[in-house]
């Protein structure tokens, strides 16, 4: 087999680069490649300076996840990088695309480092549940200091290039398409000097002065971290290159590398890893199906989700119209996209001129005769068939052939709408969850007679506008709001029973969602629909709206609030949970934690398997991608059926049978089987 790394010589610089499609993953091969380089470079006394660069796409973007879990073959990631480290011939890292994990340690063992100023540097080794394990922990810190390190390894978002020259991460900013030049340039002025390692280096002081930034950083970042164990391993090992030797603090790094790569929240977000890639893929559409180009989208409803909907559009640069019945609820709208977008600028994630120029693309209109050149209309109307066909038939005939035909609805079925059209092939399902500018699920509805192109479009697009897609076919509330429907039916069912309702939120939280459903109740608002007759009260949620509590907005829902919005349980509430009980004959008890674990996920469980068996989901993992992106799931337990893999499917069924729930087909022969859904 060829190897991925070559060499040319260009006079006394030898460049290395790196050939290994899609992104230069740090695999066996290249690793040795990398090594046989720089002996290469060491051997030759008329080489006086060494450049690393990358083929294709992008610089390193990371070791080889694919290569994780299976017995390690030599030469590992940190022997490579300490032999490239230690030559005393300047060896200098040429960056383009992304210098990711492995691929931003690749660059900190090397002794400068120059980028061009598209490319972006990071150590996202936290989003696989692991953190750096070739010394990108002890490098890091003591190249930029112990601040500057910490969101890059605890966080894991990448920077830009400029921030990483500003705070000494990467040495110099070079001509974007002069890379190679500019680095043997700039690699020929260094010769003769005493080489700078990362590893001597000690500008982590700011960590030993100030010890308490590992605190604070806890503190500041609690949210985020809340569940994870990678974070604080990440914040310790950061903490350990301002106490201990490089050395010291490389075989503690390694420690705890190899604690996470074996723990089961690495393999969920591992699992998670490549179920998000898998989910844009549709196994019986070629991957080469011809697209729609999308330069123009219509949007029915200013309203928060088609406000928030066409602001995905806007922020990608795709220009918008969208369409309300009246002036006021049209301006109203479009003055929240706006104050939005304001709100980010403030915030410093925007500039003023790209919110100028995000608002300058969108056209209000009352107008249906100007939706009719866009190349893609979502409707964002009330939840209603009769009102969506009315609206389907409209833009039947009044939007031009060839374009596509959305809708946003949640549960409706998307056959019958496109069945009033004459282009049902053109109709799709692309729900969004609100608020939808913020929110990455886009479930992506495929009816029955949907245009491949139609799909393969909408996958392209939802990359495009930043979203996290997975295809659901046509069934009631689709892949997430029909399995979430299962939890809700027993979290009201075990209220009724005698659990306390707090108890029902606090096991979610305790799981990892970052909210309960009565929580989220009293968030969204428990006078959703309330029909405002108080001597007609047949739920709980109509007992509470009759006496007033209709949630947090009124101080009181579930929850009491004070004014800091701080919740505590309610007895007033609890009471008229259990005269609502007795009403309706239903005995209560007391209902350990246990049994509301799993009465709320089991039921989910069974619904995923029912929606596999039904075709509905491609693959198990496109489940876990709803779940995570879309209702808060936490990824690291990889996603309800992954979750339910892990645990064991006889468990699952074991627990559905204690408490008396259905338990379909094929989650049964599956567990009897022994076999997991991923
Ligand atoms: N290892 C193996 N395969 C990888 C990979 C990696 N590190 N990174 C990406 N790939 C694969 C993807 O699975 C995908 O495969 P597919 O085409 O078969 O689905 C293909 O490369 C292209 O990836 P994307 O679809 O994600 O391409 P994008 O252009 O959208 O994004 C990227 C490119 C930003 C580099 C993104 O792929 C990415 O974020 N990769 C992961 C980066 C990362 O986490 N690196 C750290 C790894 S852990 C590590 O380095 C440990 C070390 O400290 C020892």
């Amino acid at each position: 087999m060829t190897s991925p790394i070559r060499t040319e010589k260009h006079d006394n610089v030898l460049v290395i680069i790196s050939d290994n499609p899609p992104v230069n993953a740090l695999g066996q091969a290249v690793r040795a490649g990398l090594v046989a380089g720089i002996e290469e470079a060491l051997s030759d006394d008329s080489v006086e300076a060494v450049i690393i660069r990358c083929d294709g796409r992008t610089f390193f973007a990371g070791a080889d996840i694919t290569e994780f879990g299976k017995p390690p073959q030599g030469p590992s990631l940190p022997d490579a990088l300490d032999r490239l480290e230690a030559s005393d011939k300047p060896v200098v890292a040429a960056i383009h695309g992304t210098a990711l994990g492995g691929g931003c340690e690749v660059a900190l063992a090397c002794h400068y480092r120059v980028a061009v100023p598209s490319a972006k540097l990071g150590l996202p080794e936290v989003k696989l549940g692991l953190i750096p394990g070739a010394a990108g922990t002890q490098r890091l810190p003591r190249l930029v200091g112990a601040e500057a390190a910490l969101p890059l390894v605890a966080i894991g978002n990448p920077i830009p290039a400029k921030k990483a020259k500003d705070i000494g991460l990467v040495d110099e900013l070079v001509s974007e398409d002069a890379l190679e030049a500019d680095a043997i340039a700039f690699a020929k002025s260094k010769i003769g000097q005493p080489v700078p390692r990362s590893s001597e280096g000690n500008a982590n002081q700011d960590g030993i002065k100030n010890p308490d930034i590992f605190d604070e950083f806890r503190a500041k970042n609690g949210r985020k971290m809340r569940g994870f164990d990678a974070p604080n391993a990440a914040i310790e090992a950061v903490k350990t290159a301002g106490e201990k030797s490089y050395e010291e603090g490389a075989k503690r790094e390694r420690e705890l590398f190899m604690q996470l790569m074996t723990g089961t929240q690495s393999k969920a977000m591992r699992h998670y890893f490549f179920a998000e890639r898998a989910a844009n893929k549709i196994d019986d559409v070629p991957a080469d199906t011809p697209l729609i180009d999308i330069k123009k989208v219509g949007i029915i409803g200013a309203g928060t989700m088609g406000g928030g909907i066409a602001m995905n559009f806007l922020s990608a640069g795709i220009p918008v119209t969208i369409l309300e019945m009246k002036q006021d609820a049209l301006d109203r709208g479009t003055g929240v996209m706006r104050k939005n977008y304001e709100n980010t600028a403030k915030r410093g994630r925007m500039t003023d001129e790209q919110v100028e120029g995000a608002m300058g693309s969108l056209t209000p209109t009352l107008d249906y005769g100007d939706l009719a050149d866009c190349d893609l209309v979502i409707e964002a109307v009330y939840e209603n068939m009769d009102v969506k066909k009315e609206v389907f038939t409209k833009l039947d005939e009044i939007v031009k052939d060839g374009a596509i035909l959305a809708s946003n609805t949640s549960y409706l079925d998307i056959n019958e709408i496109a069945s009033v059209t004459n282009r049902p092939g053109y109709v799709i399902g692309l729900h969004f969850f609100s608020p939808a500018n913020v929110m990455k699920l886009l479930e992506v509805v495929r009816g029955e007679k949907t245009r491949d192109d139609v799909l393969a479009t909408s996958m392209k697009l939802s990359k495009k506008i930043g979203k996290v897609a997975a295809v659901s076919g046509v069934c009631p509330g689709f892949i997430g709001n029909r399995m979430l429907s299962k939890r809700q039916e027993q979290a009201n069912k075990l209220i009724l029973e005698g659990a306390n309702y707090w108890d029902v939120d606090d096991v979610l939280l305790e799981f990892g969602f970052p909210m309960g459903p009565f929580q989220m109740g009293d968030l969204a608002g428990i006078d959703i629909g309330w029909h405002r007759d108080p001597s007609k009260v047949t739920t709980v949620r109509e007992a509470l709206c009759a006496v007033g509590r209709f949630g947090q907005k009124a101080g009181k829902g579930f929850y009491d609030y004070d004014e800091s919005r701080n919740r505590t349980p309610s007895d007033e509430v609890k009471q008229i949970i259990s005269d609502f009980a007795e009403k309706e004959g239903t005995k209560q008890r007391d209902i350990s934690k246990d049994e509301i674990r799993e009465r709320l996920l089991y039921p989910m469980v069974n619904e995923g398997a029912k929606i596999l068996d039904e075709g509905m989901a491609q693959r198990a993992s496109d489940i876990d991608v709803v779940w995570i992106n879309g209702y808060g799931w936490p990824l690291y337990t990889g996603g309800p059926m992954f979750w339910a893999d892990t645990i064991g499917l006889d468990t699952v069924v074991a627990g559905l049978e204690k408490h008396d729930l259905p338990v379909s087909d094929y989650l049964r022969k599956k567990a009897e089987a022994g076999k997991t859904f991923n």
